[in-house]
């Protein structure tokens, strides 16, 4: 045993294995739609070109020592205004952390509240909840979700899951549906945890709720999204929010996260992000500080990158289903926020001209990738069982072109199949 029991059990990634499948046809000069990575092509959706000047006028102006472990406090001033104003959630710069992205903010929640052996509930599909999970040793109870409720969890779901939980771990928009909560569904479950943190004796644990809302901000149409303590004040000392600059400007890569909520919790995810060194680089949080605070500049690039998300989703979404008006054996969920659209593809049993018999979503995937040059994510890589027939298709690094290009080459493939 060379290295410890915790690294030995951790789970790979489901989807770097379907990228190391499309990189090796990729190498043999094959042009793949790749709709698997929850990110942008910066090429496509470059981030905003106010804070790409802003950060190198900060690395211009030497901005490149240690930042505060917590944040520069511009920025969680700029961090607590925006909240105001585009949630009216009001957090003083004292509990707002800024860390490098904002895996980073869940992880250190998990620290923050989460002994070993504790549960965490969590619906899935979702993301990465089963992997931090692993890694604190914790007891994932997962709760299978359902299609005609948008693969959102409802209360009577959680219900029965809740006594002596230590977290419940909730996204609106979904990674990776792509779909939100109702605001009637989301005040039923905040209404579960109130109850059960009645039942908590003083000085008892509280079930605590961690809300992660990264793509709040891009959401379509009459689609409204909605937080936990807006619709349940009370439950503001029991909701750390995760959130960020990751999905809303396209900037997976520039390292910029915000999580909130009550004082003790952010406090001791200020001291575990500190000790882990995983704050945000300081130039960066500098020219994030004045973008934030410019809502001209925030608005124009929201309106932009909303408009063209939508328009390949929604180009995406029409494809399956006039496919599904064919009687191909094929669905998709109306999108709602994210970059990301639910698609149902349900061939398993079938038979490709190879004679090769495709026997569960992993195998119609890599069939689609390549018969069709598309490689999806099957939700099993989100925490749900191997042979549930829907997946995950991710817009962020494809142009509208490809995808109207692709939709042909998905009714080719799935017409082959016997
Ligand atoms: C729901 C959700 N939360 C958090 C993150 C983490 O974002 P970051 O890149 O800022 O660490 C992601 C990234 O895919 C996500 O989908």
């Amino acid at each position: 045993m060379t290295v410890s029991k915790l690294a030995q059990g951790l789970r790979g990634s489901e989807i770097i294995k379907i990228a190391g499948e499309i990189n090796e046809l990729k190498r043999q000069g094959q042009n793949i739609a790749n709709l698997t990575i929850g990110d942008f092509d910066s090429n496509i959706y470059p981030i905003p070109a106010e804070l790409k000047e802003g950060i190198i006028a900060a690395y211009n102006d030497n901005q490149t020592n240690y930042p505060p472990a917590d944040g520069m406090l511009n920025l969680r001033e700029s961090v607590s205004s925006f909240l105001k104003n585009r949630y009216d959630l009001d957090y003083t710069p004292t509990q707002i952390l800024i860390s490098g992205g904002s895996r980073p903010l869940i992880y250190s929640i998990f620290l923050a509240v989460v002994d070993p052996g504790d549960k965490v509930v969590f619906p899935t599909p979702s993301w990465n909840n089963n992997h931090y999970c692993d890694l604190l040793g914790a007891k994932s109870v997962m709760i299978a979700t359902r299609p005609e409720n948008n693969f959102m969890p409802t209360a009577d779901e959680i219900r029965p899951h809740l006594k002596g939980a230590a977290l419940l771990a909730l996204c609106s928009p979904l990674n990776p549906t792509g779909t939100m909560f109702a605001k009637k569904d989301l005040e039923e479950i905040c209404d579960l945890v109130i109850a059960e943190n009645k039942t908590r004796a003083a000085g008892e644990k509280p079930l605590y709720l961690l809300y992660d809302q990264i793509y709040s901000q891009l959401t379509f149409g009459a689609h409204e999204h909605f937080n936990p303590v807006s619709l349940r004040p009370e439950l503001k000392d029991y909701t750390i929010f995760v959130d960020g600059s990751s999905k809303c400007f396209a900037a997976t890569g520039v390292r910029v996260g915000w999580g909130f909520g009550p004082a003790n919790v952010v406090n001791n995810m200020k001291a575990i992000v500190g000790h882990m060194g995983a704050w945000a680089p300081k130039a960066e949080q500098v020219a994030m500080s004045k973008f934030l605070a410019n809502d001209t500049y925030v608005n124009n690039y929201l309106a932009q990158l909303k408009t063209n998300i939508q328009a390949s989703l929604n180009t995406l979404h029409e494809g399956f289903q006039q496919l599904k008006a064919e009687s191909f054996n094929v669905d998709s969920i109306e999108p709602m926020g994210a970059i990301y659209l639910t698609v149902k593809v349900d061939y398993t049993g079938k038979t490709t001209p190879d004679g090769v018999v495709l026997n569960n979503p992993a195998d119609i995937n890599f069939y689609l990738i390549k018969e069709a040059k598309v490689a999806l994510v099957p939700f099993s890589a989100f925490g749900t069982d191997d042979d549930l027939a829907w997946f995950r298709v991710s817009v962020g690094a494809i142009t509208l072109q490809d995808i109207q290009l692709m939709i042909p080459r998905i009714k080719e493939a799935l017409g082959k199949l016997k």
